[in-house]
């Protein structure tokens, strides 16, 4: 299935891509946004998506096909953005898009092992060529710290009776395995009314959390934020669509403080969050969180 683009009115309604220059999607997956805004840039724009999985780059590339800017798609994790665009001649940029975490391709395809829901290797790597895969992580890591990132990154409370779990049932070696052992040891009490009514799959949080902690999500995303204002033309503006309150938080931290640098100025004093319709007809936008800044001069 295609990735249907989250938020796509206000990503184009905050970015306004116009005008010439070097416009980036930092995370151009299937190519969704990139092609929306490719649509309203000029023929002397340059149009550069970024993205750490090649199967992602090769669908951007039929998406945006025949699109009248230049595209330049590039292998690499955006945390690498600044040495990635000086080394090909791009030193300043018009504007900026990032929509983070995983796309609909990725987690529809069995055999990435993103998915509890199909059975696959447990592997959840964006980029293939990485060596880390989610089955290291869950036949090698301890206990203890196993709990840990479960419940920092999948804020999942019954991280430790699940990390207890996944330890006496290794090794493991399929996402149906992974998931067939945390549904078993998050089975709700009796008593646990909401756990019983919550429609989410008892696997779903610490899924995301072995694909946060193998991809280094945090990590990336802190280092990009790092380097955005310095990439920024006066006036350009970046735009982030995140889908966990840990990246949210590093968003807004990272906007904050380069507002109180004199660097930006934040577009979106509160965060912006799709309308009924788009969470009705594209589930995957329900958690989306949309913030934007402009770079002073
Ligand atoms: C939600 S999808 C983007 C979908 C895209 N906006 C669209 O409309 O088709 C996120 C993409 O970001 C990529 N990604 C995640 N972390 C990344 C990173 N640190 N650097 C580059 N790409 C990353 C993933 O591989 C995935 O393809």
């Amino acid at each position: 299935m295609d990735h249907v683009p989250v938020m796509p009115r206000e990503a184009l309604q905050y970015l306004e891509p116009r005008g010439g220059g070097i416009w980036v999607d930092f995370t151009v997956g299937g190519g969704g946004h990139a092609r929306l805004i490719a649509e309203r840039l000029p023929a002397d724009a340059v149009l550069v998506g970024f993205d750490r999985d090649p199967a992602a780059l090769a669908a951007a590339a039929e998406r945006l096909r025949d699109v009248s800017p230049p595209v330049v798609l590039i292998h690499a994790g955006f945390e690498r953005a600044a040495p990635e665009l000086a080394r090909r001649g791009f030193e300043k940029i018009a504007g900026a898009i990032a929509d983070l975490g995983v796309s609909s391709m990725q987690l529809d395809r069995p055999e990435r092992g993103f998915s509890f829901a199909a059975e696959g290797p447990l592997d959840m790597r964006m980029d293939p060529t990485q060596d880390l895969t989610a089955e290291q992580v869950v036949n090698e890591t301890g206990e203890r710290e196993l709990a840990d990132l479960i419940y920092q990154f999948g804020e999942e409370r019954r991280s430790r009776r699940i990390a207890r779990a996944i330890v006496r049932s290794r090794p493991l070696h399929t996402t149906a395995d992974l998931a067939r052992v945390v549904a078993a040891a998050s089975r709700p009490m009796s008593r646990d009314k909401r756990r019983m009514r919550s429609a989410i799959h008892p696997a779903t949080r610490t899924f995301q959390a072995l694909r946060i902690f193998v991809n280094s999500e945090i990590e990336a995303l802190d280092r990009w934020l790092a380097q955005l204002p310095q990439l920024l033309n006066p006036g350009a503006r970046a735009v982030v669509i995140s889908f966990h309150s840990l990246e949210d938080r590093a968003v807004k931290q990272a906007f904050r403080e380069a507002a109180r640098r004199g660097e930006f100025e934040i577009l979106t004093p509160h965060v912006v969050r799709p309308g009924e319709d788009e969470m009705r007809s594209n589930p995957r936008s329900r958690s989306a969180k949309l913030r934007a800044a402009e770079r002073l001069a």
